[in-house]
This record gives structure tokens, sequence and C-alpha cells, in this order.
């Protein structure tokens, strides 16, 4: 099918891709305590490349320490760390497939803080507590929000001496730049805080401090929550509308954004955002790896634990889901976003059928889809869709075991049925990429040209 729009190319104003296929952001413990990369993470991201996507975004990478979610996740804080990205751009790069590079803060979302934050309260725009796990945090001094604005910038830079094809700032689901933005969240009564504007002017900092650094030539998008959806407890303040976000969304191309990604929710996960199950089986066995890490994560852990007590959470997580398809599960906010905008929009969330992936594209939703479980399930998709298949042989469920597992166990399906049940070749699926293979491996002198 030559003219089949899922493989027509995108000539973006800083990027070309071969196909509308993005594979979406996913997180895993590859990597080093230091934040070095590993031949893990080369071996992981090179099955996507090899399966047939036009692009890779990388996982939630932090540009400080301080901005972690999880130990054990690649950072780009260091300018000695250059040449390791540069070695995972090019493995995926020689399939003919991008790779562009999240920039990341956690802010007070932040799973397991690991050795490097133990002792301290996240950074955030505010002093108040994470809503559904109760992670501590301080509000963020003027100082330390110069310092993250550089930090970002910096982070830019060291993308593009790595020969990386873009970077991404993630402004979606909770994170740093979602505090800001939230209404639900921010309660500064500085210049950051208050009116939609300034609640934006972190990102509009970032973003400005990024172009100055790297120039106008280098592929920047932003990863944006539609709406906030924030009240997963019922008595948190809904936050940012669509409506609003629109605005964010006009400010941030204004400013010099080349493309959005657009997502839903203010936590991660939220219940629209991965859609889909919840698997309380899962996160029994997982969540008390973050026992420590919030006041209110015992309580949670109390309701996953015991069968009798799981109706509440069910209820709480499973109300908002009402009116939300599984299936392009944010479509209608994208669309919404894409007919502001002059920039183009890739959507996000549950894209597993070719029909769907021609009908938004072709319908004016988006430009481009980013897929990221129904890819962790079938990494060869796009080859699957090539051959003239709808859904993959083996279609992920989105039964999100591979998020409930991801804080404390390898990344990768945990669904057993994928498996006919065969617990043993689940195992092997999920130690296949530990695999070092010679032709991908890092040169065992990195270069040191100092920290950053
Ligand atoms: C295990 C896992 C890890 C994820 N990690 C990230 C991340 O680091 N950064 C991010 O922006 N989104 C992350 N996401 C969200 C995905 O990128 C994606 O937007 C979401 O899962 C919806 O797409 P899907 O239905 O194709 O899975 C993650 C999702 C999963 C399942
Ligand atoms: S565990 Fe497997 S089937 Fe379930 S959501 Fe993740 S990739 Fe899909």
């Amino acid at each position: 099918m030559n003219d089949d729009v899922i493989f027509t190319p995108l000539d973006w104003r800083n990027l070309q891709v071969k196909n509308r296929l993005f594979r979406s952001n996913v997180s895993g413990r590859f990597d080093n305590e230091d934040g070095s990369l590993t031949q893990t993470r080369i071996n992981w991201e090179c099955n996507f490349a090899r399966g047939g996507v036009g692009a890779i975004i990388s996982s939630f990478v932090p540009v400080q320490m301080e901005g972690r979610i999880v130990a054990g996740y690649a950072t780009i804080h260091r300018d000695d760390f250059i040449p390791l990205w540069q070695r995972l751009g090019e493995a995926v790069q020689s399939f003919d497939c991008k790779y562009l590079l999240q920039l990341s803060h956690s802010g007070r979302q932040m799973d397991l803080p690991g050795v490097h934050n133990q002792h301290r309260r996240a950074l955030s725009a505010t002093g108040h507590k994470e809503s559904l796990h109760g992670f501590l945090c301080r509000a963020m001094s003027r100082h330390e929000i110069n310092r993250t604005i550089e930090a970002f910038a910096r982070g830019a830079w060291r993308a593009r001496e790595a020969g990386l094809d873009g970077v991404e700032l993630h402004a979606a689901n909770g994170y740093l730049f979602t505090q800001f933005l939230s209404s639900a969240i921010n309660d500064r009564s500085d210049c950051y805080g208050g009116s939609l504007a300034n609640r934006a002017r972190f990102l509009l900092d970032v973003i400005e401090a990024i172009r100055a650094r790297v120039g106008r030539d280098f592929h920047l998008q932003v990863k944006i929550s539609a709406s906030d959806c924030n009240n997963v407890l019922p008595w948190e303040g809904r936050g940012n509308t669509l409506e609003e976000t629109i605005q964010v969304c006009r400010w941030v191309e204004a400013t010099g954004a080349d493309a959005l990604h657009v997502s839903i929710g203010s936590l991660f996960p939220h219940p629209l955002n991965p859609p889909g199950d919840f698997s309380f089986e899962t996160i029994a066995s997982t969540y008390d790896a973050m026992l420590s890490a919030g006041v209110d994560t015992f309580r949670n852990y109390l309701l996953f634990r015991y069968p009798g007590l799981r109706w509440i959470f069910r209820w709480l997580w499973f109300r908002l889901k009402r009116g939300f398809p599984v299936e392009g599960a944010s479509r209608d906010e994208a669309r919404a976003i894409k007919a502001a905008v002059g920039i183009p929009v890739i959507s996000t969330g549950g894209y597993q059928r070719a029909s769907l992936v021609r009908e938004v594209i072709s319908g004016g939703v988006c430009d481009a889809v980013s897929m990221a479980r129904p890819l962790i399930a079938s990494n060869d998709l796009p080859q699957q869709w090539r051959a003239g298949r709808d859904q993959p042989e083996r279609p992920c469920t989105f039964c999100n075991k591979c998020l409930l597992n991801a804080p404390k166990n390898p990344l990768g399906c945990y669904e057993l049925a994928r498996f006919d049940g065969d617990h043993e070749r689940m195992i092997e699926a999920l130690m296949s990429i530990y695999a070092t293979r010679a032709d991908l491996r890092i040169p065992v002198s990195r270069a040191t040209a100092g920290a950053g």
C-alpha cells in the first residue's frame, strides 16, 4: 500500500521522519545509579527501531539528579554522558529511525527518590504534597528555578552535541512543568504563579533558554496534557481545562516549539493515561517498593493489598474513565489542539489498529501517532501493519501490568495470556534485552569531558 497515510513521510521544520509512527516514551530501570546509560537501553531502543517506527522518543531523561522519578533511569546531566547518548543515537539511526530525547524533571512526582534524593524534599512549584501518594516537596526559590531552566538548556545542548535528532520537553502527566502549569497545583504568589500566563512562564522560559542555546534549527517538541482532570481524589481541584491548554499551546508555538505531543492527566499514571485496566494483583506485589516514598503510600498499599478494600480505589480510578475510549483515548483533545495551532501534533494513547491510525491522521486529529504499550507487546507492529494486518497477532490488552511492574521489575510485557500462560516464555522475553550484542556495544573507554 504505497499511498497508505501511515507510511507517508513527515517533513517538519526541523525533523524528517519516514512514516507517521513514533515510539512513545517508556521508562524502565535499565541504567546505572549515576545516570549513565547501559547496553541494555541500547538493545531495548533498537528493538523498536528494527520494528519499523519512524522515530523513537526516549524515556523520561532527567536534566538534573534532583529531577529523577526513579533511580536507574539514564540522565543527561553530565557532559561526559554525551558519547553514551551518541552511541545510542547512532545505533537507532542505523535503522533509519530518528531519536528524540525527552528532557524531564520530576518535581514532586518522585516515585523512588534513590540515594541522591533520599533525605531531602523534592523541588516543586508548590510546597503541598503530591495528591495520590503523598510525596513531600517544597516550593522552588527563584534561584532554583533559574538553575533548572539552565539545566534544561544544557540538556538540550548535550542532546544536540550527541547527534540526536531533537528533544521533547516533558510538560505532561504531573511532572515539574505540570506542577507549574496546573491551577490545581501551583499556589505561588510570584511571577510563576496565579494567572495562566504566569503559570506558563516556567515552560516558556525553558523553551526560550533552549532556543538561545541550540538555535532555531534543532527539533524541539513539547509533550503536554490536554486537560488535567486532577480530581482523581474527588476533593482535589480539576486543574487546567482544554481551553487553557490550547492557550498554552499557542504560546508554546509562538516561543519556538516545532511540534506538540498531546497526552492527558495531571498525574502519572492517571485513570485516563495510559488508558485501560488496573491490575490489583500486580500492584499489590510491586507497590511495596514505594512504601517509604510518600506519606499516603501505606494507605494506598492497604487499598491495593486487601481484596475487601479494593472497591474503594476501583471506584476512584474508574469513575473518571467514563466517556473516554481506550483506543485513541485523547483524540478529541488532540483534534481541538491541532485546530488551534499551526505546528504539527502527535496524539498518544491506545493506538494499536492500523485502521484507527489512518482515520485519525486522515481526519485531521493529528499528523502522527505515538505508541507505547502496543509496541512493547509487538515491537514489529509497523511491519505487521505494512504486511496488511489491522491488529497485531498477539495484541496488547491494555492491562497496564507493564506499567505497574515498572518501579520494581524490568520493563516489558507481563500479560501472561499473550504467552499462552507460559511463565517461562514471558520471563525469557523480558530477559532478552539484556543480551549483549557485539555490534551495538558501548566502547569500554568513554570520553570524560567533565561534569557539566
Ligand atoms: C511502562 C510505561 C512507561 C512510561 N514512561 C513514560 C515516560 O517516561 N515519559 C512519558 O512522557 N510517558 C511515559 N509513558 C506514557 C506513554 O508514553 C504513552 O503516552 C501512554 O502509555 C499512552 O500510550 P499507549 O496507549 O500507546 O501506551 C509510559 C507508559 C508506560 C506504559
Ligand atoms: S503488560 Fe503487555 S499486554 Fe499489558 S499493557 Fe503492557 S504491553 Fe500491553
